[in-house]
């Protein structure tokens, strides 16, 4: 008890000291928004042995806990936290959702705003949670190993700022995750190599727990108490690798507050559907007779054609009463084609207030997002070309299938090197053909793509559109598109080509998001501000889609007013 208490001593005078060094420091920044304190945490990324669904292997993780610990904070506030990699494998950590403002630097996709942090080595990350609260997730940006590396990111108002519903009873994360069996970063490899389709996950994951649907893990379930006539507070996070998913409770209705760290016109459904990258928040109100009910993830799989697992992950919402050993009552889920479902959410989502949305554009940009098969170049084609047609897949922007640059794009373009990135992403496809139902080439069967590491500049204030439209090049499929260093207006979304005549935008209350399901076979038109200087990927959230290239970079320039300006990159930044 001694013990514990002369640490909690150290601890707070510690604490207090790092908080009087920004005070100093922050009286330098007269015009920086600054939250009430600093938050430090410290991240030992670290190999930990587990055994789940009767397999035993060391995932990676911080500080040996799976999943993750949790960041709390306050909106405004500033955090710091210091990685070691104690494990073989490069990583870096991004914070998703963090807008990252003026901080670039500490984003974290690699090769894209920092190169790996190796093994051994350690880096800082440093950012302030500007204008942002409500439910965000930090996890790897390296190769796949966010399928273990991952966390919640929990940033709650302002002292005495009230949230827009009633103050809920308690409040849960949810972090609905993709478990593989074998080693991530094998796998990768191993896919990649095969020119081939991923294989499935062995296990969908709610804390990490698969639940009774699969071998051996009776036991091993997630479980919510719940008291009867109470409100929680649920924050569903899709951590997961490779696959969608919806999420249901039996018996009870969500009500959507918050998509993305921004609130929403409540909005209540029996189930939401969350792509990877997309955190949602639902009030749940345990009015049910008293009982076990199960709470269920599942997939939500939109290619045609596509493997997938079938299997729910199950965790329990038990009223306190209930008789333990009873069985669960079973949560209904769409079927896993149920576009309507999808769209029946997303129809739903609106932001609380009106917002400011840009009405005058000034880039408006069109592109296109889908999966190509490249011609086998390999000698090996059993091996390395199990693609359709005996192809390699791929996947692209416009046609473009993003290549990694040897060196972090943001350094590069920082310290004007030349030679790993060129300036021309095309603002509209090379080619206009039907995108939803023809290919981009004449040849039939011929869905080639270029290569390359090409990236759109931006001026500092520019007022962007982004015309995402899906194409059925492969097949159609919901792609969750994710932005970094911005929130973005999702104003109009349909189905098949976009045709501006008949799209019908909302301008009024559209949702602020990070990260948007482009519909299966449509697509959606988002609107944002760039006034956030840096280079700031724009990707599909599904790992496959993002190894086989389905990415590019925006370069936002430095504006010429105050805090318009990229600081100077750290000191401790990693070398690739
Ligand atoms: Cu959540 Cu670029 O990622």
């Amino acid at each position: 008890m001694a013990k514990l208490t002369t640490s909690l001593v150290v601890l707070v005078l510690w604490l207090s000291l790092i908080s009087y060094a920004y005070n100093v420091h922050a009286t330098r920044m007269a015009h920086w928004p600054r939250g009430s304190s600093t938050r430090f945490y410290d991240f030992k990324i670290q190999t930990l042995k587990i055994t789940k669904l009767c397999n035993t292997k060391e995932l990676v993780t911080v500080n040996g806990i799976f999943p993750g610990p949790v960041i709390y904070a306050q909106e405004d506030d500033r955090i710091i936290v210091k990685i070691t990699n104690e494990t073989p494998y490069n990583t870096t950590i991004h914070w998703h959702g963090v807008r990252q403002r003026l901080s670039c630097w500490f984003d974290g996709p690699s090769y894209i705003t920092q190169c790996p942090i190796q093994a051994g080595q350690t880096f800082t990350y440093e950012f302030t949670l500007v204008n942002q609260k409500g439910t965000f997730f930090w996890h790897a940006h390296v190769s796949w190993l966010r399928a273990t590396l991952y966390g919640a990111f929990v940033v709650y108002p302002k002292p005495g700022v009230p949230y827009p519903f009633n103050y809920p009873y308690q409040e849960h994360i949810l972090l609905l995750g993709e478990y593989y069996n074998k080693d991530v970063v094998q796998l990768e490899r191993a896919t990649i190599a095969s020119g081939g389709n991923p294989p499935v996950t062995d296990a969908y994951t709610i804390n990490g727990h698969p639940g009774p649907n699969y071998n051996c893990s009776n036991n091993d379930v997630y479980k919510i108490d719940v008291v009867p006539g109470k409100t929680y507070l649920l924050r569903l996070i899709n951590a997961g690798l490779n696959s969608e998913n919806f999420f249901a409770i039996a018996n009870h209705k969500l009500t959507i507050v918050e998509a993305d760290a921004e609130y929403t016109k409540p909005f209540t459904t029996d189930r939401v559907m969350l792509g990877p990258g997309q955190t949602i928040n639902v009030l749940v109100t345990a009015n049910q007779p008293i009982g076990k009910y199960s709470m269920a993830m599942g997939p939500y799989s939109s290619a045609k054609g596509a493997a997938f697992q079938n299997i729910s992950a199950i965790g329990h919402f038990q009223y306190l009463g209930a008789v333990t050993n009873s069985v669960s009552l079973p949560a209904q889920l769409p079927s896993f084609s149920d576009n309507l479902a999808v769209k029946t959410v997303m129809d739903g989502l609106k932001s609380l207030n009106t917002v400011n949305v840009p009405k005058e554009i000034d880039a408006n940009l069109f592109i296109t997002i889908g999966l190509n098969v490249q011609k086998c170049q390999s000698k090996t084609p059993n091996q390395n070309c199990q693609g359709l047609n005996n192809g390699v897949m791929a996947a692209s922007m416009n046609n473009i299938s993003f290549i990694k640059p040897p060196i972090s794009l943001l350094e590069a373009y920082y310290k004007k090197m030349n030679g790993s990135f060129t300036e021309d992403f095309p603002g509209v496809p090379l080619k206009f053909y039907d995108f939803v139902n023809g290919a981009p080439n004449n040849i039939p069967n011929d869905t080639q793509a270029l290569n390359g590491t090409r990236v759109k500049v931006l001026e500092y204030g520019t007022r962007v559109q982004l015309i995402l439209q899906d194409t059925g090049t492969v097949t159609t499929e919901n792609h969750p598109i994710h932005l970094h260093g911005y929130s973005f207006y999702v104003v109009g979304y349909g189905t098949g080509n976009y045709n501006p005549q008949t799209a019908n935008f909302n301008l009024v209350d559209p949702p602020y998001m990070n990260t948007i399901g482009v519909p299966a076979g449509g697509w959606a038109a988002i609107r944002f501000l760039a006034d956030n200087p840096g280079v700031w990927f724009m990707h599909c959230h599904l790992d496959i889609h993002q190894s086989w290239g389905l990415g590019t970079s925006f370069i936002v320039k430095n504006g010429e007013g105050v805090l318009e300006t990229l600081p100077h990159p750290p000191a401790d930044m990693p070398r690739c």
